[in-house]
């Protein structure tokens, strides 16, 4: 195979074989074809698109790229969620509990933040001591002691994504649908559960912008999962605007527990009880009203926060953090964002808020920038709220004063007012099944 030869055929739109996708995934990962010449390709998969048979064996060239987990032990009992990534989701510390808590089994690997988009590890380190790290032996104990698991991403799967992932990150090629739904059901297939429900976000804080494009992706992701013979579902969320109030790491985590007590943002817990749902339903093969009815009693028994505070001392954690959010403390300083003028909030856009969240040193500029659990930013007014002048819209968090004018900036940009009442946002466009 050359390597030029598959650029070529690609530019013109030709449908690559089988055999040249595997031999390219293979090199590649070994090293043994130059970046530049990746790159093409991919820009060129990015203006021509894939047919579903080359996304499929792209998949599967990249899920076998590195190690699979085996978590045989534990039938087809074995649940994972993912989301495509968006600002203040905090949803895994909430959904995982309560599945785990009805009888599911939760194994799951997880991201860091990367840009404006949180990662569920992050904000799981916010707890001192808990370990994202494990061995594939520690993760399935793990699993069988608590039918929980959370852990970063192992860099041994899908090593053949991590690079791709990376290249394409610096050369304007992640928007790409046969380019995502490979990356994410790579790894999702080597994680090794038998069931996946993924969150598709939506909207201007998601590399999906139009609901037509997140239909597109959710479909093409569940017929990869399906092949695979992997039950596969997939929500398809707003991503306008932030879920919830809270973003940033620890406030985000308070924000989850809230939400495990009973309270929270009604926009937060609807999309957790329906990811929760459909994973009860998968986990525990049981009718879908059947699944409903026990993610609720779950949570107002107080059975679902039971299970985090045992997840949490069981990965190492101080769960008394849980019990007591005091104990993470505040940020050293925060400022409060006012409204000059009487109305309603129209729209706030995801993206620059989650921007905002990372200037006061909630996020990563780069891999190895280090984050500040505590700075963030608290949303109080959203999308269809009304204000008045002088209400608190945003309360702003960090250990950096200097960063308090160009994050005000940001949010400012964010907002859109209007005179009159706006209708609510949609929160959950389709659930494809
Ligand atoms: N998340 C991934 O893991 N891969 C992508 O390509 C985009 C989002």
């Amino acid at each position: 195979m050359r390597m030029y030869d598959v650029i070529e055929k690609k530019k013109h739109g030709l449908e690559l074989s089988r055999d040249e996708i595997f031999e390219m995934i293979k090199l590649y990962t070994a090293d043994e074809i130059p970046d530049y010449q990746m790159s093409s390709l991919m820009m060129a998969i990015y203006f021509k698109g894939m047919t579903d048979r080359e996304i499929y064996d792209l998949t599967e060239a990249m899920m076998l790229s590195g190690d699979t987990v085996d978590l045989s032990a534990f039938g087809d009992a074995s649940v994972d969620k993912h989301s495509t990534g968006g600002v203040g989701d905090k949803t895994t510390l909430i959904v995982a509990p309560i599945v785990a808590a009805c009888g599911g089994i939760v194994a799951k690997m997880s991201g860091r933040g990367l840009g404006h988009t949180g990662g569920t590890v992050d904000k799981l380190e916010s707890f001192p001591g808990f370990r994202t790290s494990l061995t594939p032996d520690e993760f399935a104990a793990q699993v069988g002691r608590c039918s929980l698991a959370v852990i970063g991403q192992s860099a041994d799967l899908a090593p053949a994504d991590k690079k791709l992932y990376a290249l394409r990150d610096v050369t304007a090629t992640v928007d790409s649908i046969p380019l995502i739904s490979s990356s994410i059901m790579s790894k999702k297939l080597a994680a090794g559960t038998k069931s996946i429900v993924l969150d598709v976000k939506c909207g201007r804080g998601s590399f999906m912008k139009t609901p037509a494009d997140a239909k597109k992706l959710a479909e093409t992701m569940v017929k990869i999962g399906k092949a695979h013979g992997r039950r596969t579902a997939a929500v398809i969320t707003n991503m306008d605007l932030p879920l919830g109030h809270a973003i940033g790491n620890a406030l985000e985590v308070c924000e989850a527990i809230e939400v495990l007590n009973g309270g929270g943002p009604s926009d937060l817990k609807t999309v957790c009880l329906t990811l929760a749902s459909l994973m009860v339903e998968f986990s525990c093969k049981i009718p879908s009203n059947e699944a409903k009815a026990r993610v609720n009693d779950a949570l107002i028994s107080g059975k679902a926060f039971e299970k985090f505070c045992e997840w949490i001392r069981q990965q190492g954690g101080d769960d008394a953090y849980a019990r007591d959010t005091s104990l993470f403390g505040k940020a050293k300083y925060f400022c409060d964002i006012l409204s000059d003028r009487d109305g309603y909030i129209l729209s706030c856009d995801a993206e620059k808020i989650g921007l905002a969240a990372m200037t006061l040193g909630a996020g990563r500029a780069t891999k190895d920038s280090v984050i500040d659990p505590r700075a963030g930013v608290i949303l109080l007014k959203k999308p269809s709220d009304e204000v008045k002048r002088g209400d608190v819209i945003a309360r702003l968090f960090t250990e950096k004063k200097d960063t308090f004018d160009a994050a005000r900036d940001q949010i400012i940009s964010a907002l859109e007012f209007t005179d009159t009442a706006p209708e609510k946002p949609t929160l959950i466009h389709e659930i494809i099944v």
